[in-house]
């Protein structure tokens, strides 16, 4: 071998070297730099035969010239006839320039006649599988426009750490598979529900929220129906705790009371909810954990059924005002079925954050997710079981994402929980800060204007 072939050999082994360095330690821009453009130049240069095999193509006449072989003459020579002809060619949808996105591209398509954005949405799969990436979103700027978002690797393998939490009652849970950030924020959606299996990593997310929540000026309650199992090791941050059915329900009526002393509050100060109010007056925001949502609604005999009855109504009192009176609930649960009666449909119906994690059964997911798009559902029945935390989220506009939450364990929620014990305002503070208590007049007025879920 000579010499320069060996410098040659020494050069491409360095610059591979170096290119994998740099993949493997600084990706995002391994990908903006070096990856994307290759891969947008394929991406351009496949989209006839992708766009054929996943039938996003129309045919339509156009004058084509064309090379008709002829006689072949005495002489051997073939006579070719040239002509112009009228025929049917398949047209792919037009495709602008793939723009880089941190876990992917995107790119907008136009439409051909008689196509809807759901037939792209039905060719997502496809469309993966042809240009062998993770995953194909469609979504629809305005008609006539379809968008593809692609992922080339799933960014919810691994996610990292959580980040201290930027403000008052927002916490980042996780990561969402466009890479921005998951967020629970409960001032602008108040309540959540939080579906999912066993092992499916619906504490998972619990957890999360307490160690964001535990630093900050909240108080926490939680009601743990399974035995205090969940909620008990972080009684230490707990303004309050329900482990028994009579527990939830004092608990409930505390809350619905207090509910109605902020409302006087708010009236008097002729504030419509607790953040007009000023600084030095506003209550502390208190934010409800439930641990197995339906563990309060079943019922073990028949004598229970008043109860069930009360805490079903409180709970959706709850929900219904808690929003402008600063409380917040966060509902966990394997199953929320309208089976388990009118209350947890009317429940549900008041609890615009929607997470559902990795299910067994689809009626879970339909009830969840509700009347989002099929394919939300279709994606959550597709999450697999190796990777617990993953769910889809459904924010209030409508758009669903798939997220994973950051791995908190027990351990560090507790250590979260005892570090700002000293933060934790007891409860006798909470239903006693109010000078003013509501008349009866208010009171009735208040109750009236909230639909009983028993008439309905
Ligand atoms: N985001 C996550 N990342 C990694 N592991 C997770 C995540 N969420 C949950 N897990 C793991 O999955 C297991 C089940 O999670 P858990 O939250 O207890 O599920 P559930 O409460 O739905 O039964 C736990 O052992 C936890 O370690
Ligand atoms: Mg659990």
């Amino acid at each position: 071998m000579s010499d320069t072939t060996l410098i040659m050999l020494g050069v491409l082994a360095a610059s591979a070297a170096g290119l994998w360095a740099w993949r493997r330690w600084h990706y995002p821009s391994f990908w903006l730099v070096v990856a994307f453009p290759f891969v947008a130049i394929s991406v351009r240069a496949s989209w006839r035969k992708v766009a054929l095999g996943c039938n996003l193509t129309k045919k339509r006449q156009r004058f084509w010239f064309t090379t008709v072989p002829g006689l072949v003459a005495s002489t051997g020579v073939v006579r070719v006839r040239r002509k112009w002809q009228r025929i049917a060619v398949d047209t792919k949808p037009f495709m602008w320039l793939p723009k880089p996105t941190r876990y992917g591209w995107r790119v907008t398509l136009h439409t051909l006649e008689g196509q809807i954005p759901a037939d792209y949405s039905d060719a997502a799969e496809r469309l993966a599988h042809s240009w062998g990436i993770h995953a194909v979103r469609v979504s629809s700027p305005r008609p006539g426009r379809v968008v593809l978002s692609a992922t080339v690797r799933d960014p919810l393998v691994r996610v990292e750490n959580l980040p201290t939490s930027p403000e008052l009652l927002k916490v980042i849970v996780g990561r969402l598979e466009t890479g921005g950030p998951w967020i629970i924020d409960f001032k602008t959606v108040p309540h959540y529900i939080n579906a999912g299996a066993t092992q499916s990593g619906k504490s998972n997310l619990a957890n999360a929220l307490v160690q964001g929540l535990a630093p900050q000026p909240v108080a926490l309650v939680g009601f743990d129906l399974k035995g205090g199992v969940e909620f008990t090791p972080y009684s230490p941050r707990l303004s309050a705790l329900g482990t028994t059915r009579s527990e939830c329900t004092a608990l409930l009526d505390d809350l619905v009371g207090l509910m109605t002393a902020r409302m006087a509050l708010c009236r008097e100060a002729g504030a419509r909810n607790i953040w007009q109010l000023p600084d030095e007056q506003r209550p502390v925001p208190v934010v409800v954990l439930v641990d197995e949502l339906a563990e309060l609604y079943l019922m073990a005999d028949k004598s229970e059924k008043d109860e069930i009855a009360k805490t079903s109504t409180a709970l959706l009192r709850v929900a219904q005002l808690g929003r402008a009176f600063g409380i917040y609930l966060f509902c966990c649960g394997q199953r929320i079925g309208s089976d388990l009666g009118p209350g947890v449909t009317a429940l549900r119906a008041q609890c615009s954050g929607r997470i559902c994690h990795r299910v067994n059964d689809p009626e879970t997911a339909t009830m969840t997710l509700g009347d989002l798009d099929p394919a939300a559902l279709a994606s959550a029945r597709a999450i697999p079981a190796e990777t617990p935390g993953v769910a889809i989220v459904a924010s209030q506009d409508g758009q669903w994402y798939r997220a994973r939450s950051f791995y908190v364990s027990e351990q560090a929620a507790e250590l979260a929980a005892t570090t700002y014990t000293d933060r934790t305002p007891t409860w006798a503070d909470i239903v006693a800060g109010h000078t003013t208590s509501p008349t009866d007049a208010d009171l009735a007025e208040f109750l009236d204007s909230i639909p009983d879920p028993r008439k309905a």
